[in-house]
């Protein structure tokens, strides 16, 4: 197994799915996490766990809207205060709203912007200061960025965005600093729950691996990236979704 052993980690979205399941896994392997989310029970929640499975490790919890410039700027540096410094950011909060293009306002694609794309350049840019050469960001991306989403094309636009984002970060950032996002297919997650229920059997018909993805291999392809198992890889986008890009 990788170690993490006294690296730093920046995590938004910690609360949610994905993120937790990074969190635990890093845990596991040593690292010191600064925990971001605009949900503080599920911070909250998360750092007992980890307190559970990891005791010792070093856990700062961050309230933080993303989507708020100033607020990125804060808690990154009130991480590197706590940490020292930065080894990698892992960028994964996110929303996921149901809109048709015919019904959405203006007010529904500028929130889904600033949470989803504004918020990637927000907190990504506030990191540059604090990361340690030799560190990584890996931004979440999404399938919808490639396939397109029904009732999703605020999403799947932001998805687009930040895939081309973190590319063109790789370029400004290397050699020092590596920049990967990972797109996810359809995981089982609380960000799925609705579109499970409606569409679950045939999504699940269309993935050659016949199931859902769970939030821990998504953690696996996460970690791989800021490990130096991956120390040649930058601006890339890896694809975690049971073969349904294939399709
Ligand atoms: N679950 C999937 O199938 C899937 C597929 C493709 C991409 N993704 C992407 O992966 C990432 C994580 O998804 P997930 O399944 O863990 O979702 P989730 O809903 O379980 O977690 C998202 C987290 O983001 C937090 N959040 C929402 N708005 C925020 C804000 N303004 N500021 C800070 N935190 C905020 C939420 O509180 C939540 O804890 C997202 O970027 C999502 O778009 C997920």
């Amino acid at each position: 197994m990788i170690s993490f052993e006294g690296q730093s980690f920046f995590i938004t979205g910690a609360g949610g799915g994905i993120a937790r399941a990074a969190s635990l896994l890093l845990a596991r392997q040593g690292a010191h996490l600064a925990l971001a989310d605009i949900d503080m029970h599920a911070l909250e929640s998360l750092q007992a766990e980890i307190a559970h499975i990891a005791p010792g490790s070093r856990v700062s919890l961050h309230r933080l809207d993303v989507a708020d410039a100033g607020a990125c700027r804060a808690e990154l540096k009130a991480c590197a205060d706590v940490h020292g410094g930065i080894d990698h950011l892992i960028h994964s909060a996110g929303i996921y709203p149901e809109r048709l293009v015919a019904e959405m306002s203006d007010e529904d694609w500028r929130r889904l912007m600033a949470i989803n794309l504004d918020g990637t350049f927000y907190i990504c840019r506030a990191a540059i200061a604090y990361l340690r050469e030799g560190g990584s960001i890996v931004n979440l991306a999404s399938l919808a960025a490639q396939r397109g989403s029904y009732a999703h094309a605020h999403y799947s636009a932001a998805k687009g965005a930040v895939i081309s984002f973190s590319r063109s970060l790789a370029l400004e950032l290397a050699p020092k600093i590596r920049v990967n996002a990972v797109s996810p297919g359809i995981i089982a997650t609380p960000m799925t729950n609705a579109l499970l229920a409606k569409k679950g059997a045939t999504l699940l018909q269309n993935t050659p691996l016949g199931r859902l993805g769970t939030a821990e291999e998504v953690a696996g392809s996460i970690a791989f990236l800021c490990s130096p198992l991956a120390s040649f890889i930058t601006g890339e986008t890896l694809q975690v979704n049971g073969g349904l890009y294939i399709n």
